[in-house]
């Protein structure tokens, strides 16, 4: 049985390494017996921030159906509307009206917990002879940006930052160089950034990745009208100048969000669990077949596209069916950035799986909205988990009946709703410090959560 309060204010600071986010709420969870039902989620954040994008430069008008609930989205199109985009918000739909130019803002640019939107917006920004300041809270401003000034700057940007972190100054260019750059991290946002610089620049912009990331602006600049040529040297390139001709998308469903609810239905068996019109671009979906291989009963039907984008139903049958070969168990390598969000919620269920599993090769967790590696590592311990924490991974033994635990969000979304799940299985209450984090990607999760449990 699940008990979901609405959440006391609570007064105090989180301490420590990790610490930085005053706790505004904290949800009490109990554990549940199964999960059952059938839905459909509120629109990828990832493909709804690059939408909004494409359809505020798009030539022509563009509708956008299914628009992303996350904060995260709600700070691009707040962006975007400081840029003087007009942006209608209308009976669940967002509307462009295409052929609009971009104006220089008259205050920072607030993008809040959004590394897309900063790095994404940053490369649209650097192609535009503008000035603009991009700001954010304090997890953001503590992020990584010289991944995406350096290119950017390559390409005839000026950009100031504070030791390489936000907030960013940019005064922009008006007729960027089209640059060729090998990606020194896996990461789509600096892939996309790049991309998005590169459309106005004259010539080809080339970006090549050393592993595989989420391939969405690929999809959509092809998809509206920008040809991206793509080779089997993990190479992209886009020829400049070229403008979106804007259209009509349904956003598919964030199959992150789903991920947090395939994982409990896999733990608890006798649950049946059905996500209907879901997102399965290969390169996000790569955690469903890791769960498969750890012994999840899950199946894929009714595959159709959106704009080039794969979207389908995802069906789970609660309960571990077999055996996990040892290969199977180790996470690592090229397979990283295609399981990237769900890392911490792969850790949790790790700790249900016989022989334990490893995760490495993922030092990127180090830089996300918080500390992931830390974060995971010092919850699960909370609940009674053996983990060990390297510099770039986690080694967690399995399988391990948890404990009810005091867990910290650590002001990061991901780490709160991974441990939601993680306290479905375990003994006694579980309490989320910080679990109004949710919001910054999935407003919709307690609740939605709430419904499908079986009491
Ligand atoms: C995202 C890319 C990933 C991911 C983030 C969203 C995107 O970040 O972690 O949640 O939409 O491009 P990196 O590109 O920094 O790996």
């Amino acid at each position: 049985m699940i008990h979901l309060s609405t959440g006391e204010p609570l007064r105090g600071e989180s301490s420590g390494k990790l610490a930085g986010c005053p706790y505004l709420y904290h949800m009490k969870l109990s554990p549940a017996q199964m999960l059952n039902g059938s839905l459909c989620l509120p629109g990828d954040k990832s493909i709804s921030h690059r939408a909004a994008l494409i359809a505020a430069l798009a030539d022509g008008p563009s509708e956008i159906t299914n628009f992303s609930t996350a904060r995260d989205c709600t700070s691009t199109l707040a962006c975007l509307r400081e840029l003087g985009v007009a942006v209608e918000i209308h009976g669940g739909k967002v509307r462009f009206p295409g052929g609009q130019r971009l104006a220089e803002p008259r205050k920072p640019l607030d993008c809040g917990n959004s590394g897309s939107t900063m790095r994404m917006l940053a490369g649209v920004l650097a192609g535009y002879d503008l000035n603009a300041e991009l700001i954010g809270d304090e997890s953001l401003s503590s992020r990584p940006m010289r991944r995406i000034t350096e290119p950017l700057e390559l390409m005839g940007a000026r950009i100031e930052a504070t030791d390489g972190k936000p907030p960013l100054r940019i005064r922009g260019c008006g007729s960027p160089r089209a640059i060729n750059y090998k990606l020194p991290v896996a990461s789509a946002q600096v892939k996309s950034a790049i991309l998005f610089a590169g459309l106005n620049a004259e010539g080809r912009t080339t970006v090549t990745e050393t592993s595989p990331t989420r391939d969405h602006t690929e999809r959509l600049f092809n998809g509206f009208g920008v040809p991206v040529v793509i080779k089997d040297d993990l190479s992209i390139a886009v020829d400049g100048p070229a403008r979106f001709t804007g259209g009509a998308i349904t956003i598919p469903g964030d199959i992150s969000s789903a991920a947090f609810f395939v994982g409990a239905a896999m733990l608890l068996a006798g649950s049946e669990l059905v996500i209907e019109g879901v997102g399965l671009n290969p390169t996000r979906a790569t955690f469903l077949s890791v769960l498969s291989s750890w012994g999840a009963d899950i199946s894929q039907t009714d595959l159709q596209m959106e704009r080039n984008e794969p979207v389908g139903t995802i069906h789970v049958n609660g309960g571990l069916t077999s055996t996990v070969s040892p290969d199977s168990r180790t996470l690592s390598g090229p397979m990283i950035p295609s399981l990237i969000d769900e890392l911490p919620l792969l850790a949790v269920v790790g700790t249900q799986i016989e022989g334990g599993i490893e995760i490495r090769d993922a030092g990127e967790l180090r830089f996300k909205e918080s500390d992931r590696l830390a974060a995971t590592a010092r919850n699960l311990r909370a609940m009674g988990a053996k983990v060990e924490e390297t510099p770039d991974g986690l080694r967690i033994d399995g399988p391990t009946k948890l404990r009810g635990a005091l867990i910290d969000a650590y002001g990061d979304h991901r780490i709160a709703m991974a441990f939601s799940i993680a306290a479905l299985i375990a003994d006694g209450e579980t309490e989320i410090r910080g679990s109004e984090s949710v919001a910054v990607s999935f407003p919709e999760f307690f609740d939605l959560l709430h419904s499908l449990i079986v009491r």
